[in-house]
């Protein structure tokens, strides 16, 4: 049969390359650009040099930020308070192409090289299984012969050796990573152990805020619909207003003063803790400034409802399950909530913090005549009191009962 792989030109997919067509499988080669800082063409060579029958590579970087990123950003998704989700709204994006190759050819099989311990094997497989029923899928870490075999990065080298895979040349980092247009995640190695700090040359896409400059820049974002369309540099008034270089900016920025990186431990669906480091520069600009303008817009009570969701949401996407019908019933309802989050936002990045300093909207919900303290508006105060009596009713009976005191 046919299979395609997920291929990433390192060490670990390259000998499942050759190991798959050892098996006796006629595989094709997938690498997706998803922003992530790569040798594309490199990656071609080896994979032909190694016997892949085909090899694609697809640029998928406008659907991630468009179709991934900035649902993200309507949901203001966060998982458990903190993770961003930068790996976990790549994998969809991926494994749907990666079964569009499949169908197109012909292909019954698609592989991976996730570990058997971790959320990406199931974001992977349960995107294939939503978008193309009847695939099978060959996931080597979870197949005895294959992970006996290859106990760990000697036994990859020694068989890269054997079978004239190009074995890297730079030392790996002690850690492993994840990269793309979002974020870069780094796990395991010296970071298994959670007490261990990461070495501060770890972090590839932001600067330390302690080296980051002495004075901020200031940023004006727009939205439409709570998604960014135009981001302008108030410091020099340069402006983007294409999604991707919208993004690329703000990682600029984001990364120029060291925002966006956190140190957490996490809880994977499939039920252990671990431990992860992740810098997301321009997502950690994009949240603050969205949370501003979405507050600025949105009604109070929808609101409530919509941080709900958004919980819901990112759990969701986190445990794999973007393509579903809970998944798209969630999307739907937030992309609603968005019909009115327009603006701009002005805000301030310094010293690996995101400052908000005033924001504008055609759609704004703000009164400044109601909320004034100089003059009346709308509204007149006698009926707050009885507003407040309502409200204490129950307080009231509530301390009555207590028999701490007897009510007048
Ligand atoms: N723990 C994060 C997540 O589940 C990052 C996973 C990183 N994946 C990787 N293959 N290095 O989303
Ligand atoms: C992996 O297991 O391949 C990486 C970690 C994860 O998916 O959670």
């Amino acid at each position: 049969g046919t299979v395609v792989l997920a291929y990433s030109g390192g060490l670990d997919t390259s000998c499942i390359l050759v190991w798959l067509k050892e098996e006796g499988y006629d595989v094709i080669a997938y690498l997706a650009n998803i922003g992530q800082n790569e040798d594309f063409e490199a990656a071609r060579e080896k994979a032909e040099v190694l016997g892949a029958k085909k090899v694609f590579i697809e640029d998928l970087r406008t659907q991630f930020v468009e179709e991934f990123i900035w649902p993200a950003v309507q949901a203001n998704a966060v998982y458990e308070d903190r993770y961003l989700l930068g790996t976990a709204i790549a994998r969809p994006c991926i494994a749907r192409r990666q079964v569009e190759i499949a169908r197109s050819e012909g292909a019954q099989y698609v592989s991976h090289g996730a570990t058997g311990k971790g959320n990406d094997q199931i974001r992977f497989e349960l995107t294939c299984y939503a978008l193309y029923p009847e695939v099978k899928i060959i996931a080597p870490w979870r197949i005895p012969e294959f992970y006996n075999r290859f106990r760990g990065r000697k036994d990859l080298m020694e068989y890269a050796q054997k079978h004239g895979i190009p074995v890297p040349v730079t030392p790996k980092a002690p850690w492993s990573m994840d990269a793309n247009f979002m974020h870069i995640s780094y796990e395991s190695g010296i970071l298994e152990d959670p007490k261990n700090h990461a070495p501060d040359d770890l972090y590839l896409m932001t600067r330390n805020p302690q080296d980051s400059p002495n004075s901020p820049d200031r940023l004006e974002i727009e939205f439409r619909k709570g998604v960014p369309v135009k981001v302008t540099n108030l410091n020099d008034g340069t402006f983007k207003d294409i999604p991707l270089e919208i993004f690329s900016l703000l990682n600029e920025i984001g990364g120029k003063h060291g925002v966006g990186r956190i140190d957490i431990v996490e809880n994977r669906f499939i039920g252990m803790k671990s431990r992860g480091i992740y810098e997301t520069p321009g997502g950690t600009i994009l949240l603050q400034a969205h949370l501003d303008i979405e507050t600025f817009t949105m009604d109070k009570e929808v609101r409530r409802i919509k941080q709900g969701l958004s919980i819901k949401f990112s759990e969701l996407v986190y445990n794999g399950f973007w393509f579903s019908p809970e998944g798209e019933f969630v999307q739907h309802c937030i992309a609603k909530s968005q019909e009115n989050v327009d603006g701009r936002v002005q805000l301030s990045v310094f010293k690996g913090q995101v400052y908000i300093l005033g924001r504008e909207s055609p759609k704004s919900l703000y009164n400044e005549e109601l909320v004034s303290m100089d003059v009346q508006g709308d509204y007149d105060p006698c009926d707050a009191s009885g507003f407040i009596r309502i409200n204490a009713v129950r307080l009231r009976e509530h301390h009555r009962l207590q028999g701490f005191s007897s009510s007048k």
